[in-house]
């Protein structure tokens, strides 16, 4: 991958005393200073088997979704190459909600309510009968923008039109799901599995939405930080023994062992934590501050996941709490322009301890590092406190600039909200 979350997952693993070189396919302008960046597209699964053949890599490892969807783990696994991630038979857990929603609804695993629909007209049927607000979503992959949270009935409609008649996702949307509308806040719990052992990581929380107070469209990610107060000890017991060993256990179940990361997008109701989506493989931008909090040695957990050793492994964490606030390109998460020169970079690094600058959409043109995609960076600080976490990524954040450059101002918000 070439994103942010790779760019963490790079600088955590250089930091392995078993890491001798790092390659990224295709990586970005900041991943460049860590690792050789090959120009393999991270979809080029043949191209990508040859390469680590002919290299001899010994540990690969997955950051996007797109990849195992298609089967790299598959892939590599029957050249006898070792990789990190699910094969392509668990990663449905992403790839298809329809699956997902399922596989809960046949193992009990709390989740919202719903239908799935291959017919428009059914699916109408269904949202007047329900009524709002109602959640509509495309069963394949469509980049984080195939859920639409629907007000009105009018609007799951349109939704409705969009996806099944329109076919604005493609195939991802030839079918839907149609699911109950949850209240409550949101959280991201990932954890390490490699089949049986399960081992959650500080509890995360996303800022979706493009503007702040959680208004506008919904993006990749306009920040995130850990650890995440919305999942109290008891939450995180919830989560663990209602949610992930369970899903882990019906994926083994069903004939998919999962291993790998496990990503779980939860609502925390007023009734507990509740699933929104499964994905399978770290979040971004999620990583980045999780990634900056962990104190074990990565590569040596990935080796335990493949090992199926993870009983007799501990990740530890570091003290405080991380928070990274993505700055984006103008537009952004609609249509936006690419190419402009960003400044500051080293100062945001240098001048702010604790602070470090992931590259997302970054490239280098004539020496100069410019913006080459929607979320450009993720300006990432670890401190002793939340507050003092916000407080270092948005004093970096005053160092950086490009043309067209936004981002939220309300990054871990939530967080002070509840201490007060
Ligand atoms: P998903 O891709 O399924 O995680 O959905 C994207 C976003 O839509 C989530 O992060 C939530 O903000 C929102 N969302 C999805 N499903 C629901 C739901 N059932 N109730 C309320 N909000 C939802
Ligand atoms: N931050 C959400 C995701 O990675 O899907």
């Amino acid at each position: 991958g070439g994103a942010g979350r790779e760019h963490a997952l790079v600088g955590k693993i250089a930091q392995s005393p078993r890491v001798k070189e790092i390659f990224c396919a295709p990586g970005n302008a900041g991943i460049a200073s860590l690792a050789r960046c090959v120009s393999i597209g991270a979809e080029d699964v043949r191209g990508l088997v040859e390469f680590a053949r002919r290299e001899k890599i010994d540990l690969t490892v997955v950051g996007p979704e797109a990849p195992l969807a298609l089967g790299i783990v598959d892939e590599f696994s029957a050249a006898g190459l070792a990789i990190f991630g699910p094969s392509a038979r668990a990663a449905a857990i992403e790839g298809s909600k329809v699956f997902a929603k399922q596989l809960m609804a046949k193992y009990g695993i709390p989740t919202a309510g719903f239908a799935v629909f291959d017919d428009p007209a059914a699916a109408r049927r269904y949202i007047s009968e329900k009524g709002a607000p109602i959640v509509v979503k495309a069963d394949g992959l469509a980049a984080g923008k195939g859920a639409v949270v629907c007000r009105t009935v009018e609007e799951a409609l349109s939704a409705v039109e969009e996806i099944m008649v329109k076919g604005v996702f493609g195939e991802a949307g030839r079918r839907v799901v149609v699911e109950e509308f949850l209240e409550g806040e949101e959280a991201s719990v990932l954890a390490f599995t490699d089949g049986e052992t399960v081992i959650p990581m500080l509890p995360a929380q996303d800022h979706k939405q493009v503007y702040d107070g959680d208004r506008g469209p919904n993006t990749g990610g306009m920040g995130a930080y850990a650890p995440a107060p919305v999942c109290t000890p008891e939450v995180m017991r919830a989560v663990e023994e209602q949610i992930l060993r369970p899903t882990v256990r019906a994926m083994a179940r069903e004939g998919r062992p999962y291993r790998g990361v496990l990503y779980a997008g939860l609502m925390i109701t007023p009734q507990g934590p509740k699933v929104l989506e499964f994905n399978a493989r770290f979040g971004d931008p999620e990583a980045q501050p999780l990634l900056m909090l962990m104190a074990s040695d990565l590569v040596e957990v990935m080796e335990a996941v493949l090992g199926g050793r993870l009983a007799e492994t501990q990740v530890r964490w570091h003290e405080g709490a991380a928070v990274c606030v993505v700055l984006a390109s103008g537009g952004y998460p609609g249509p936006y322009r690419k190419g402009f020169p960003i400044s500051g970079l080293e100062e945001a690094a240098s001048r702010h301890p604790g602070v470090v600058v992931f590259h997302a959409g970054t490239a280098l043109a004539e020496g100069r590092v410019v913006t080459a995609g929607g979320r450009v960076l993720g300006v990432t600080a670890h401190a002793e406190s939340i507050e003092a976490a916000i407080a270092g990524a948005y004093a970096a954040v005053g160092e950086i600039s490009f043309e067209g450059m936004h981002y939220r101002r309300d990054i871990g918000q939530k967080a002070l909200q509840r201490k007060k």
